[in-house]
């Protein structure tokens, strides 16, 4: 949800911060700017679109790309259409700071009222525009540094955000601060360059040393001195710990492919491999996690699971819900972050939370978390990003160890979150009986197949394809699933929305007769999850119903089943495993389907508009 990319130092900032733009577009693409200061001015540049338009207007101007400071932005637009003039940098009124931010500040109306009275003027809709003219205001008035500036003005703001701001009178320090939005401080050699980013991604070929600001800490980046961190509210020192990034470049280029969605795919079966690497022990029939045997007793006793996430998260949370209660035997209840921290939600020291999130930075999710500590809970996190907002904030939790998911359709992530939780209630069903040794040693035989099935399974590739080249033109779609793969069924008519625009709604299969079956004719395709074992005679009526009404039916079926077959459309076959844990393998049909589709119409997978990787606010 917006990136930011700095640099102050010695070399050229211009290929530094367009570069490190472009790795995080991923958090918004509807407009962008760059500012470059030349040692006396500050060149702006700024534009609707994406960085490659940027580049385009920018890259022949060498006075432009002089200079040894610069920031950029890539936007989501919160206030303010996505056009050239509200696309930040944005300066303030005597041109004298300039600003990039990400998030809201809440209050901009009644600070720009003020600042109007005092005569200032806005070019922009921007409430980003309102805080940087603050700044100024309260530097002129208080004639003070600009971190002080900077930290009274935030003092006076409510909301979110992630900021860097830099002085042109000044031009040897940048001030960045955070609340809720996060931001990462690339240090060099001997600090003599520092650069700046929403994540680590833009600067990993220069430094693997970084700084993650906590919320509520405010930064003194000066060229030659060590990062001086304190708070926001407080004034108190932070010592700042340096963190070795672990990221490398490989892990956030295409390696090859022409997406990230389809690079991110295909990764799944090492993604999956990763994810098991010292949890999943089939040979000695164990699951190895200290976070889950550290707080056993915790987890065992708990009244009940509350899951909070969003998205395809929120969906992973749905298949986990299927797992521990079927084998662990634990009640359990999902919800949206987004709702559970709105509706005053009955909470005791008795439940646990598992809080879902790639991410971990999903504004709803974190509060839903804050919301859940200060009632009592205890709160566990499956989150990918290693050292992310969600991954502090939690009490204990798991790392998916996905690797970095660049693409906005998350797909990896899914499958990932999907195995951590499966090995979580496969752990507490064997620590309370719940699972007879031998049902839980036959699951983690088959589960260390999963990465190989997945393998398999991706070489249907072209079938999938195939397909989609028949119904690329739908405008409804219809994805049915039952028991563990409902779940599924949401995710799958998740991905087609997202990146093809085709409008589809995920159903339990059952209830497709409660409503959209009054939508079914012979223009509407039905993706519907058969496999074996689970509930598919019922099923199987559910697809008789459809095909008698002309509806056509594209069945996931297990290999070698001949019935579906029989009166399907299409049918594509998913090798042999449990039931609970098929949503590994149903669900990489439908990323192929959604990829393949999207690309036929000509859309923009990896940037699907309006969405964004990273939602850090309401
Ligand atoms: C955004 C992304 C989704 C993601 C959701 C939750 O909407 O586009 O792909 O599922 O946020 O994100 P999280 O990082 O918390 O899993």
């Amino acid at each position: 949800m917006c990136g930011i990319s700095a640099y102050i130092g010695f070399r050229e900032a211009y290929p530094i911060v367009i570069n490190g733009l472009k790795r995080l577009e991923y958090r918004g693409y509807d407009s962008t700017g760059i500012m470059i200061f030349d040692g006396e001015e500050m060149q702006l540049s700024k534009t609707k679109g994406k960085v490659s338009d940027l580049e385009l207007i920018t890259d022949n101007d060498e006075v432009r790309k002089k200079g040894n400071i610069g920031m950029g932005h890539t936007r989501w637009a919160t206030h303010g259409v996505p056009n050239d003039v509200n696309s930040h940098p944005h300066f303030s009124q005597s041109g004298d700071l300039v600003i990039v931010h990400n998030g809201i500040i809440e209050n901009y109306d009644t600070i720009k009222k003020e600042l109007i009275n005092r005569g200032y003027i806005f070019k922009s809709d921007t409430d980003t525009e309102v805080l940087v003219s603050l700044i100024e205001e309260v530097k002129k008035r208080e004639n003070c540094k600009l971190g002080q500036a900077v930290q009274l003005a935030l003092n006076t703001v409510i909301g979110a955000y992630a900021i860097t701001v830099f002085d042109r009178t000044k031009p040897d320090e940048i001030v960045v601060a955070r609340l809720g939005s996060p931001i990462a401080i690339g240090v060099g050699e001997d600090n003599k360059e520092f650069f700046i980013a929403s994540d680590a991604s833009p600067f990993i070929e220069y430094t693997k040393n970084a700084i993650y600001l906590e919320d509520e800490e405010m930064a003194i980046i000066k060229i030659g001195k060590k990062v001086k961190v304190h708070k926001i509210h407080d004034d108190s020192k932070v010592d700042p710990i340096i963190q070795k990034l672990q990221m490398n470049l490989e892990q956030i280029e295409k390696g090859g492919y022409d997406h990230f969605m389809l690079k991110e795919i295909h990764e799944q079966p090492k993604a999956i491999t990763d994810t098991f690497r010292g949890r999943l022990l089939a040979d000695k029939n164990m699951i190895k996690m200290s976070s889950i045997d550290d707080n056993l007793d915790r987890f065992l006793n708990a009244n009940r699971i509350i899951i909070i996430a969003c998205g395809t998260s929120w969906h992973a949370g749905l298949v986990a819900e299927y797992l521990i209660e079927d084998m662990a035997r634990i009640p359990v209840e999902v919800e949206y972050a987004s709702e559970f921290r709105y509706r005053n939600p009955i909470i005791t020291d008795k439940d646990i939370v598992i809080a879902i999130s790639q991410s971990g930075e999903t504004a709803d999710t974190l509060a839903a978390i804050k919301l859940a500590k200060s009632k009592g809970a205890f709160v566990y996190g499956v989150c990918n990003v290693v050292g992310s907002s969600i991954a502090r904030e939690t009490h204990s939790g798991a790392y998916t160890h996905a690797g970095p998911e660049i693409g906005v359709a998350s797909t990896k992530a899914f499958t990932t979150q999907i195995t951590v939780l499966t090995l979580i209630a496969l752990k507490l069903g064997k620590a309370n009986n719940s699972l007879t040794d031998d049902a839980f040693n036959n699951y983690l035989h088959k589960m260390q197949l999963i990465p190989k099935q997945v393998q398999e399974l991706l070489k249907i590739d072209e079938h999938v394809k195939s397909i989609a080249a028949v119904y690329k033109d739908a405008t409804n779609c219809l994805y049915l699933g039952r028991g563990f793969n409902f779940p599924v069924a949401l995710e799958g008519a998740l991905k087609l929305k997202e990146i093809s625009y085709i409008h589809a709604e995920g159903y339990p299969a059952a209830e497709m007769k409660h409503g959209p079956i009054a939508l079914i004719d012979e223009n509407m395709p039905t993706f519907v999850i058969a496999t074996k074992k689970g509930h598919y005679e019922k099923v199987v009526s559910n697809i008789q119903e459809i095909k008698a009404r002309s509806g056509k039916i594209i069945a996931i079926v297990t290999k070698g089943d001949t019935q579906v077959r029989e009166i399907a459309d299409h049918v594509i076959e998913i090798p042999e495993t449990e039931e609970a844990l098929t949503p590994l393998l149903t669900t990489i049909p439908f990323q192929l389907l959604s990829y393949h589709i999207a690309v036929m119409l000509g859309k923009n997978v990896d940037q699907p508009r309006n969405l964004a990787k990273s939602v850090t606010v309401e």
